[in-house]
């Protein structure tokens, strides 16, 4: 007979996916309806919408995008699906003005706003006819629109002309358009954008056209394939393209245009590289966008379009992972998403993972390895800082009254491909590639819970050796499970080796260090002791030409240790840093360095008063918490 195995017993244990226990209610959630009066515990406790009653299949985007006024102007033409009896849909609206909602013969219908929840915004609920298949509503942004930033033409590149972009992960296109944000409930779209005649607009869409109409140009799009609501994504600027490859392009101001595909010029070998590993891209097109500086995110996965942050342009090449990253997202993620943000995980675990899959294939093992052994050093300084019993370091917990967006850390992207990494050493890495090749084709186009990634894991390799791997560990507990496999490299020996001597006193110039790429020296720094003399931070400066290297990586791990040594001659570098971009992982950590001491304290302040102004809504929120509201 058999046993039932830990693995099973646990599983059904846990059976609430990452929930393990239900969210007390809220005042926000108390619901407004006589019909529906029970929120169920298995919706996404980060959307206000009610899919099992009514459900958003399509969104048509009617858009003018004002520039003088800082707003979209828009009607979002629902089309939806009512379940049976049922009489109102539940909708997110986050700081938007709503003007009318009407039906699809125009008819008005009677509507209602929740109270203002500060992270999830209101719940707009819309009450139905049984024949209701379309909800339109009319509306304006806000200036709070966090999905939202709006550039003066001095904040670009060609500084001449204004340019928007749109941010919508993880719960923020509900700040710009009234639909059913949560990532569990897919929806296709088409648009028509209006923008100033000067301007082109680009979205996570096919383009299938654009027009003058008098003073303004018409662009319209499609998006046939079902995707989550964070996916939607628009740009409008000064923006030209760039053909790279027969399905690969690049966008980007003029001026960066020549610069960003020299730079990115081997996407379509990434593209076939991932093709041969997880089966055909299903996307038709993938284009990069190159948005201005203030980008606060390396790269958004946006699909069609991966939106990309202009540091990763270092002039050879060398931070071209992210664009790995991002394009790998177009199976992990975009195909196959995570159902709500407590699986995020299975979206940038599996990514970063697959990242280091493609560039093993294109740059070779060596350079994979290494990019591996930084991710395993960030993973094990967030467990320290975290602590190894915090139920934070867990891959799938419950977040109910979390931002998702400040669960964005170390856990589920080098945990989480560590734990994949774990399961391809000891499962074979053909039966491992080959299980996840099906895993892809079978769940395309729909979302994914842990529970049933790790049913399927299951299903394929059985229990008792889910058991054996620690499988329950790895997704449920905190901490770093005992089987993780060691990331050896020769080359990270050698850098650890190089890093001791020069601390140590021994000159850069009499190390190994010829072989040395932009990578190794950033891991070199990473190596040192954080606390250095002035003399070896100007010998390393020197070397490197850290103050004015483009290598974005490079500066940042220089200037990181100039802040904690206090090494003023980096000062002027480290302005220059802080405000010609914002990225929000290359400027928090400056801020935050200089916080600590009464040295860098009223540098901050002082740099901060002047540039907030330039930074991303997100990253302005992110540093108002650091440096102070001004
Ligand atoms: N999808 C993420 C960015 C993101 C996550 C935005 C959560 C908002 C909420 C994107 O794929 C990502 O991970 N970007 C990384 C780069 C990557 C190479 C690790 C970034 O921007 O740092
Ligand atoms: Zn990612």
């Amino acid at each position: 007979m058999r046993t039932i195995s830990m693995f099973a017993l646990l599983s059904l244990a846990l059976s609430g996916g990452c929930a393990q226990s239900a969210p007390a209610p809220d005042e926000w959630q108390k619901p407004e309806s006589l019909f529906a009066p029970v929120r169920p515990a298995a919706l996404d406790p980060h959307s206000h919408a009610r899919p099992e009653l009514a459900r958003v299949r399509h969104l048509s985007w009617d858009a003018r995008v004002d520039f003088s006024r800082r707003r979209i102007e828009a009607v979002a033409d629902l089309t939806i699906a009512q379940s049976p009896g049922a009489t109102e849909l539940h909708l997110d609206a986050r700081d938007l003005d709503i003007r009318n909602v009407y039906d699809q013969a125009g008819i008005a219908l009677s509507y209602h706003l929740g109270p203002d929840h500060p992270m999830m915004g209101r719940d707009l609920v819309v009450r139905l006819r049984s024949d209701t298949d379309h909800v339109i509503v009319r509306y304006r942004t806000t200036e709070g629109a966090q999905a939202l930033q709006w550039l003066t033409p001095a904040q670009t590149v060609g500084k001449k002309l204004p340019y928007l972009f749109t941010q919508g992960q993880a719960i923020l296109t509900r700040t710009y358009i009234p639909l059913q944000d949560s990532p569990g409930v897919r929806i296709t779209y088409d648009a028509t954008v209006r923008v100033p005649k000067t301007l082109a607009a680009v979205m996570s869409a096919e383009h299938k056209g654009d027009r003058v109409d008098g003073d303004e140009r018409v662009f319209t799009f499609a998006m046939p394939e079902a995707i989550p609501p964070y996916l939607i994504a628009l740009a409008v600027g000064d923006i030209a393209f760039q053909e790279l490859g027969p399905r690969t392009g690049v966008y980007a101001e003029p001026g960066v245009l020549p610069a960003a595909a020299a730079e990115f010029a081997d996407v379509e070998n990434m593209m076939t590289a991932v093709e041969e590993l997880y089966g055909p891209y299903r996307w038709g097109r993938y284009d990069i966008l190159v948005l201005p500086p203030s980008f606060p995110f390396g790269g958004m996965e946006n699909p069609r379009l991966t939106f990309l942050s202009p540091t990763t342009i270092a002039g050879d090449k060398s931070l071209t992972s992210v664009v790995a990253h991002e394009l790998a997202h177009s199976w992990s993620g975009n195909l196959v998403t995570n159902a709500a943000w407590a699986d995020f995980w299975l979206n940038e675990g599996f990514t970063t993972y697959i990242e280091n899959r493609i560039l093993e294939k294109i740059y070779g093992k060596r350079r994979a390895k290494l990019v591996e052994s930084i991710g395993r050093r960030d993973l094990l300084e967030e467990l320290d800082d975290l602590g190894r019993d915090n139920p934070a370091t867990a891959l799938c917990r419950p977040i109910d009254d979390e931002n998702p967006d400040d669960s964005i850390n170390s856990i589920p992207y080098d945990k989480g491909s560590a734990f994949l990494r774990m399961l391809e050493v000891n499962l074979g890495r053909e039966k491992f590639d080959a299980f996840l090749r099906t895993y892809f084709d079978d769940n395309a186009f729909s979302s994914m819970t842990t529970k049933k990634f790790s049913a399927r894991l299951e299903k394929s390799f059985g229990a008792d050796k889910l058991d054996a791997l620690q499988v329950n560990s790895w997704l449920y507990r905190p901490g770093l499970p005992d089987n993780v496999p060691a990331v050896e490299s020769d080359t990270l020996t050698q850098i650890k080796t190089a890093a001791g001597a020069f601390a140590k006193g021994q000159p850069l110039a009499q190390l190994s260090t010829q072989d040395f790429s932009s990578l190794e020296w950033v891991l070199f720094m990473r190596a040192l002791p954080r606390s250095l003399d002035t003399q070896k931070l100007a010998a390393l400066d020197q070397k490197l030409q850290l103050s004015t290297t483009k290598n974005s990586e490079l500066r940042f791990e220089f200037l990181k240790l100039a802040v904690a040594n206090h090494y003023d001659p980096a000062v002027p570098s480290l302005e220059q840093f802080v405000t010609s971009q914002g990225r929000r992982r290359l400027v928090r950590p400056m801020y935050d360095g200089l916080m600590k001491s009464d040295w860098g304290r009223d540098k901050a302040q002082r740099i901060y008063r002047t540039a907030r102004a330039s930074y991303h809504p997100l990253t302005q929120e992110t540093l108002d918490g650091i440096v102070g509201e001004p």
